[in-house]
């Protein structure tokens, strides 16, 4: 049956600094992840046709930069846009907008930044990606952690409540396959 692989991009530069959004670089370990990801992929794909999907942000780019398949980059798949916020660390949100930091921790899945989105936002923004997953062969996502969950939220059935909470780690391939009753998960981390 067909799978769904996904994997955040790898760790960038603003990661490493603790801001959020933005348009960086991967950082070096990052770029060690993207090195290592087509070989990654080989392993658990035996020959079959794949598709990578990435954000249109640079360290998504860069992770999908060495994967020997046919890309597409979808505005859709960019992580959740932090507004005002974008930039900033947590530290600095707590300290220069301290309501807002409240009302996101009270409920984080409406919780919109001011000029910016919510995760029920992303989960709305993502129909057209699932709808067109559906479709699909195999298919590589390369995207963000917020996005990530609520794809992951979609096949998994969690609720909105859980869902800005769901981990999903750095330097893995998360692969979904789709059953008659639920989704069978498999992780495939690569450690630098
Ligand atoms: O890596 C950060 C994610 O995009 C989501 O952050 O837990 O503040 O929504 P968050």
């Amino acid at each position: 049956p067909r799978s769904i692989f996904f994997s955040r991009h790898g760790e960038s530069l603003y990661n490493i600094t603790g801001k959020l959004g933005g348009d960086s670089d991967l950082s070096p370990r990052g770029l060690k992840y993207a090195e290592a990801l087509p070989g990654l992929i080989a392993k658990h794909m035996d020959g079959q046709k794949l598709t990578v999907w990435t954000s249109t942000l640079r360290r998504t780019i860069q992770t999908g930069q060495y994967l020997p398949y046919p890309k597409l980059q979808w505005k859709a798949l960019d992580e959740l846009d932090a507004g005002v916020c974008d930039g900033l660390t947590y530290e600095e949100v707590e300290d220069q907008y301290p309501e807002d930091f409240a009302l996101r921790d009270d409920d984080k899945f409406n919780y919109r930044y001011r000029g910016g989105e919510s995760y029920r936002d992303v989960v709305l923004r993502l129909e057209p990606v699932i709808m067109e997953l559906e479709r699909q062969h195999n298919i590589l996502i390369v995207s963000h952690q917020a996005v990530l969950r609520c794809i992951y939220a979609y096949y998994l059935n969690y609720t909105p409540d859980e869902l800005p909470y769901i981990k999903i780690p750095l330097h893995t391939v998360l692969k979904l396959t789709p059953r008659a009753y639920g989704c069978d998960v498999e992780l495939y981390k690569f450690d630098i």
